[in-house]
């Protein structure tokens, strides 16, 4: 094995997602000496799959009566009693010069005949306020804007570099961080702060909205950092992603919630309507509502059809379909589905992590130098179940907001000098031994257990086969990276979930249905102990990090 090579920075992101490169361009921009890594290539994340849009209020371009107020009392119900308001509040208030700011640097939202922006509903808004690029291709609309701002400031952008862990001080404040190349050539980055921007988790589960890279890493570097996480047992499950067969796994093809806000309809095997009577916004119920009404739907079922529903929008005709939503045209056309004349059968998958590493709403963690954003990060903006469209907003403002947050505390001088990051030798580096669950146990185990509808009963096998599943060992690989961050993100997630005696959001119980707000209006906290076993989940003060 050859030594280490070494690096330095003012800032090391990792991620190359929205968050990743907002934070990164906005700390270049301010002078900072950044380095971004990604374990993978620099459009491989997330944010390229992003379809529907970005959810906000611009002035002079929205619906009668709406409002920033209104976008806030939104998320604030779609949240399910979970998120915290104050968040909530100066992420969306920040909204609307996040986007201006894109757009200035290059970003082509879709746009009407009299110039304004095209503007669509999804699930849980009460107005038309989701804009939209390439019409069901937003998140590839933002990437590409971000990385040509990243071309032109001259980023350097290192791929194939899986974060292994974050390099701390005796004193445990944040001064680099370990990767792995695809060659098993390990590398120290030496910065006194680190943002995590690795997105999500969709990768615990056997089907998924999200790309391979989405394995929980974040999640994992930051327990074993010294972070906690919080929420992380509120797991979104898309309503509406193509059914091509019960036994399709890794990533599944979205079918956008905007198919919904162009008037088409849920309905099962029979013709029937999924959403009738179930909440008063029908199709546009928030996202957990609705993939909950498919699930009971499809447990119900009397025989025949009983793992998929179907999405009805052959209102909407063959050219329009294809215009408005190319990507989904796309995807049903290869899997042999014709829009304007069949039904699209869908079916829930696991689509977004609500909960995250607790941050501030700047991105500061509770570890000196060690920040987070997007949906690695649990900021409060979420709470039990995200409003539709909110991630791309969160990503862009709390992105440029941990940015600015590394830099004051960088001229505060509250970071670490990272030549005292502890080292221990040229192949310390390799020498992490963690707890590996074989990937396929784990899935098909997080899918059977830890989906829509949990028990305490399931909750425990689970528990016991994670336990049994893996074993500790030397990480020598970026699978290794990968399965050792879905061992710990799925051990804490089962804590949280078996904790949580209550159903709220996309937290479904069913030995505990209702909410209850007088125990668990709050969110559970989740880190590591002294040997770094997963601790009893406890509450999280609010607003706090710790
Ligand atoms: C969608 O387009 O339905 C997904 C958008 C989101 O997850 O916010």
């Amino acid at each position: 094995m050859s030594s280490p090579w070494e690096a330095a920075a003012d800032l090391v992101v990792v991620g190359t997602g929205v968050a990743g490169l907002t934070a990164a361009l906005e700390a270049s921009r301010r002078g900072l000496r950044v380095l971004v890594v990604t374990k993978a290539g620099a459009r491989d994340g997330n944010t390229r799959w992003a379809q529907g849009g970005v959810a906000v209020v611009l002035p002079g371009e929205h619906d009668d009566g709406d409002s920033v107020r209104r976008h806030i009392d939104d998320t604030l119900v779609a949240g399910a009693g979970l998120c915290e308001a104050d968040a909530v509040a100066t992420v969306l208030a920040d909204g609307p010069g996040a986007v201006t700011a894109l757009r200035r640097v290059g970003a082509r939202f879709d746009t009407l005949a009299d110039g304004l922006l095209a503007r669509t509903r999804e699930g849980g808004h009460s107005a038309f306020r989701v804009v939209h690029a390439g019409g069901d291709a937003t998140g590839a609309e933002v990437e590409r804007t971000l990385l040509a701002s990243a071309r032109n400031r001259e980023l350097t952008v290192l791929e194939r570099q899986a974060a292994v862990r974050i390099l701390r001080t005796p004193e445990g404040a944040a001064a680099g961080l370990v990767v792995l190349d695809d060659d098993g050539t390990f590398g120290i980055l030496r910065a006194p702060a680190v943002l995590l921007a690795t997105g999500g988790l969709g990768h615990l589960y056997q089907s998924t909205t999200n790309p391979d890279v989405a394995t929980g890493d974040g999640i994992a570097l930051a327990l074993r950092a010294g972070a906690t996480v919080a929420d992380l047992e509120f797991v979104q499950f898309h309503p509406t992603v193509l059914y091509t067969g019960h036994d399709a796994t890794g990533r599944r093809p979205l079918v956008t919630e905007a198919v919904r806000g162009e008037g088409a309809v849920l309905v099962d095997g029979a013709g029937a309507p999924v959403m009738a009577g179930v909440h008063p916004l029908g199709d546009l119920a928030p996202r957990d509502v609705v993939s909950a009404a498919i699930i009971r739907r499809l447990a119900d079922a009397p025989g025949g059809v009983d793992d998929h529903v179907f999405l009805d929008a052959t209102h909407l005709g063959g050219q329009m379909f294809q215009a408005r939503f190319p990507t989904v045209y796309a995807a049903c056309a290869a899997a042999g589905i014709d829009p304007a004349t069949q039904p699209i059968p869908v079916a829930p998958a696991a689509h977004f992590g609500c909960g995250g590493v607790v941050t501030t709403v700047d991105g500061r963690t509770r570890v000196p130098g060690l920040y987070a954003a997007g949906e690695v990060a649990r900021t409060g903006l979420h709470g039990a179940n995200r409003l539709a469209s909110n991630s791309l907003l969160e990503g862009l403002v709390v992105g440029a907001r941990a940015a600015r947050a590394a830099l004051a505390d960088h001229a505060a001088g509250v970071l670490a000098d990272p030549r005292r990051a502890e080292v221990e030798d040229a192949d310390a580096s390799s020498s992490l031994s963690v707890a590996v669950a074989e990937r396929p146990t784990l899935q098909r185990m997080m899918s059977r257990y830890a989906a829509i509808g949990r028990d305490a009963d399931g909750l425990g096998v689970l528990a016991d086969t994670l336990a049994e599943a893996s074993t500790v060992r030397p990480v020598r690989t970026r699978e290794d990276v990968e399965n050792a961050a879905l061992d710990l993100t799925a051990r804490a997630l089962v804590t949280a979930a078996q904790e949580r005696l209550e159903s709220r959001g996309c937290h479904v119980r069913h030995d505990y249905p209702v909410p209850d707000d007088l125990q668990w209006r709050r969110s559970l906290v989740v880190e590591l102990d002294e040997s770094g076993q997963v601790a009893p989940a406890r509450v999280l003060a609010l607003g706090g990090v710790a």
